[in-house]
């Protein structure tokens, strides 16, 4: 119980006050610890990557932090064209798609902290990223986004998942530009370590 709520239960039986003791009664139960996560201990790494530059920084990142690495993708393979694939992007978005995925992680229950990676699209995550969030248990998860983009940052990549990830904690997202996807271990330090999330001893 927290000294707030203690005090609050001693005026209560002091005074005698049916009002104090229901206050008293209220705070407690907002004292009381959340509800245990249904989340293990480990650490999973899960990105979606067209062209490779989110798939070389989630190598990085999951280099420093271990655990699981795990690749989100669509069932049906994008065109590598890049006309073809920005179209398709578009239709898919346009029409809020959730193309089916490739795979899914066999066991999220494992993972008490997934650390997700996409390129932006249109100022969004890839429609297939919409899939496995949805398709996957996050709650009472930490949510570490992360990007590779062209020039938008992390748009509105971050605010989507606060609000289609409810019962999970949304981090601050680290949004690197494709040019440095490979040459960015510094920012990803800085971030994983404002983060709270700990990086392997060897690092
Ligand atoms: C369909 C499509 C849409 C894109 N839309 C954006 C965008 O809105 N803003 C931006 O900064 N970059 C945009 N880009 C660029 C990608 O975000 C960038 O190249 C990213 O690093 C690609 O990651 P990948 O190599 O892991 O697939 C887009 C690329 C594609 C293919």
């Amino acid at each position: 119980m927290k000294r707030n709520t203690a005090r609050l239960c001693a005026l209560a039986i002091a005074v005698g006050s049916a009002a104090l003791f229901a206050a008293a009664a209220t705070a407690a139960a907002q004292d009381a610890e959340p509800p245990a996560a249904d989340a293990g201990s480990g650490i999973l790494v899960a990105y979606f990557s067209q062209e490779g530059h989110t798939k070389a920084l989630a190598e990085a990142i999951h280099a420093a932090v271990g655990g699981d690495i795990f690749e989100i993708k669509a069932e049906t393979p994008y065109p590598t064209e890049h006309d073809q694939l920005t179209e398709r992007g578009k239709e898919e978005q346009n029409a809020q798609l959730r193309p089916k995925l490739a795979a899914n992680v066999p066991d999220m229950s494992k993972y008490a902290t997934v650390i997700l990676g996409y390129p932006i699209w249109w100022g969004d995550m890839p429609m297939p990223v919409y899939t496995f969030i949805e398709s996957h248990n996050f709650n009472a998860k930490i949510v570490a986004p992360f990007c590779t983009h062209g020039g938008s940052g992390l748009s509105r990549s971050v605010t989507a998942l606060e609000n289609k990830l409810q019962g999970a904690q949304v981090l601050k997202g680290l949004a690197v530009p494709s040019r440095s996807a490979d040459s960015s271990a510094d920012d990803v330090a800085k971030w994983l370590r404002e983060s709270g999330i700990t990086v392997k001893a060897s690092n």
